[in-house]
Formats: structure tokens, C-alpha cells, sequence
């Protein structure tokens, strides 16, 4: 029997593709990532699943220049780059890869938080011009985060973990906007109150957003909320590029009626909105708030396990672990 072919969208661990490789002729694209959605098709032409890393467009005109396609399985966890619907419709399985980087990206959310407070990056391109030749009582003095009150965005597992490390680690008092509350024993864990989300933005002193990006949460954080939030407050965001309106965010710092921010995600990323790349108060990274190399390393092997599950292959053949629309496997044939 022919073996299946499947494409991985961007270079990964030797291991993972060694695995795939028991049971599937491997493509890996090694030219980037495959942002066009031209290129994307024809690469994908003829495979049976793809590994999805990085996040390109998986909608309608993809599947339908690929109709053999059985199964999308993402290494992240969001998944607002897939169209799930249209995968459904099409019988296409479609996986992401909740779980296994939830305290790794906690752990980033947290650090660009403290670092936007304390103002990490600006004071050590300071230092780094070698323009440190003085001290003052208020060089570089920022936000303290032990004890100020965390806002959180979005309660799902990353902004649990978060709220952890505020509450347990540094005693600040959590308070949280999210459509569903948790229930009242997770919120003792870490003595999160809800509250509506202008109250959220009035009375956090560093928000941190983590909610999945969909249409209802486009901008999301925009003029209003920023100007609700205190002179002294910080915002971070690890969700999604779209959540918060940069170019508002932009304004706000610029014109200094927030302290300081700090963002992992963008508007139309790899681009980011010129205002933020001029304004001082704000720590910029590139999408990174997963990358551990172990974290990735689970991240990948998820997405295998789903890919050969979904593909009739691997321990759980027919049973992915974390597929989001399972149901096109029970239709399928056997
Ligand atoms: C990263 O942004 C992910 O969704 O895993």
C-alpha cells in the first residue's frame, strides 16, 4: 500500500520528523514560513495531513485545492489561523495542542509583566548605548508587581497559572474579566474575584490578556479600556495579535496616559505597528511566550500523536488526544 504523505509547514525537531517518518512520507518546508496561501496549496497538493507550525491560513481555498487532505493538526494551542467549520464540513480532522505549554507561557506572561513594570529592557538599552554614567534616585524607577493588584483577561488554564504565580508568589490580589467565572473552588485557589471588564481596566494595576482570539474578541482592548486603566498601570499581552488595538496602545504610551506595556503578539505580525517600535515604555518579543525548547518539544510531539492518530496510525490510532472536531472521525469509514 502507497504510504500517506503529509507536509509539516516549517522546520521542526529531527526527532519528531524521524517519527512521522516511520509511517508517512514527510515533506518538511525549509523555506520559511508558507504565508502564502498560493504556495501553501501547492506544497500541500496530494498530502493527507499537515503538521501546522507557525500560523498560516487553513480555510475553504486551501482544502478545496487540497481534497485529499484528512487532517490539519496544529502544535499551538491557538487556532483562530484554522478554520474549523470548513475542515468539518470536509471531513478534515483539525488538532491543536492545549496543556503541554501552559506554565512555560505562564512563565513568559509573568516575566514580560514584571519586565514592563520594572522597565527591563529600556534601562538595559541604557546601558548597552553606554549612556549609564550617573545615578538618580528615579533612574528607571518603575511599577512594583509584589503586592499590586493583577488583572487577568481571559481565565482559561494560561491565565490560572498566571494568576498562581501573582497570588501564591507575590501576594498580589488577583481580580479577573472572562465570560464564563470559574467555579468557586478554583477561584479560592488564588482568591480571584471577577469582576466586569471596565472594573477590570479601572482598578488592575498590570493587566495581563490572555483570551482566545475570535471575532468578538477583536480589539477587544482598545481606546475605551485603555483609558479606563490607571497612569501608572501596565498591560501585557500574550493572546493573540488583534486583541489589543496596537495602534491605541501606541497612542496611550506615546502620549504617556499608561506606564508601560508589553507585548508578545501583534496586529498583522511579523509587522509591528511603528508607534510601538518607537515608543520607549514598551518590551517587544517575537511570539515566543512558548519557547522552551522542551515545551516545544511537546508541543511538536502532540501534534504528531494527533497526526497519526488521525491518519489510522500510532498507539491510539483513530483517537487523537486533543482533536477539535473528533466527530469527522466517527463518520468517517471504516
Ligand atoms: C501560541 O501562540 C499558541 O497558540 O500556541
Amino acid at each position: 500500500m502507497d504510504r500517506l504523505r503529509v507536509l509539516v509547514t516549517l522546520p521542526l525537531f529531527d526527532e519528531v520528523i524521524d517519527r512521522l517518518s516511520a509511517s508517512f512520507d514527510v515533506d518538511v518546508s525549509r523555506e520559511g514560513i508558507l504565508a502564502e496561501p498560493e504556495a501553501l496549496a501547492r506544497r500541500a497538493a496530494g498530502c493527507a495531513g499537515l503538521l501546522v507550525s507557525g500560523s498560516p491560513r487553513i480555510d475553504a481555498a486551501l482544502l478545496d485545492a487540497c481534497p485529499g487532505l484528512r487532517a490539519v493538526c496544529s502544535m499551538a494551542v491557538g487556532f483562530n489561523n484554522i478554520d474549523v467549520d470548513a475542515c468539518t464540513a470536509r471531513g478534515v480532522l483539525v488538532s491543536n495542542a492545549p496543556g503541554v505549554l501552559t506554565e512555560t507561557t505562564a512563565d513568559f506572561g509573568f516575566a514580560l509583566m514584571m519586565a514592563a513594570a520594572r522597565r527591563l529592557t529600556e534601562s538595559e538599552h541604557y546601558l548597552r548605548a553606554g549612556r549609564w554614567n550617573t545615578w538618580r534616585y528615579d533612574m528607571f524607577a518603575g511599577q512594583d508587581v509584589h503586592g499590586s493588584t493583577l488583572g487577568i483577561l481571559g481565565m482559561g488554564r494560561i491565565g490560572q497559572a498566571i494568576a498562581r504565580r501573582g497570588a501564591l508568589g507575590f501576594g498580589m490580589p488577583v481580580i479577573y474579566h472572562n465570560r464564563s467565572r470559574l467555579d468557586p473552588a478554583a477561584e479560592a485557589v488564588v482568591s480571584a474575584r471577577w469582576v466586569d471588564k471596565p472594573t477590570l481596566f479601572a482598578e488592575a494595576d498590570h493587566i495581563v490578556v490572555v483570551v482566545p482570539y475570535t471575532p468578538q474578541a477583536h480589539h477587544m482592548v482598545g481606546e475605551a479600556e485603555l483609558g479606563l486603566m490607571k497612569r501608572t498601570a501596565t498591560l501585557t499581552n500574550i493572546a493573540r495579535g488583534g486583541v489589543v488595538d496596537d495602534a491605541a496602545l501606541a497612542r496611550a504610551l506615546g502620549e504617556g496616559r499608561i506606564a508601560a506595556a508589553a507585548l508578545d503578539v501583534f496586529e498583522g505580525e511579523p509587522q509591528v505597528h511603528p508607534g510601538l517600535l518607537a515608543a520607549t515604555h514598551v518590551v517587544l518579543t517575537p511570539h515566543i511566550a512558548s519557547a522552551s525548547l522542551r515545551t516545544r518539544r511537546a508541543m511538536a510531539d502532540l501534534a504528531a500523536s494527533n497526526l497519526e492518530a488521525a491518519l489510522g496510525v500510532g498507539p491510539t490510532p483513530g483517537r487523537p488526544p486533543t482533536a477539535l472536531n473528533p466527530q469527522v472521525l466517527a463518520a468517517r469509514p471504516c
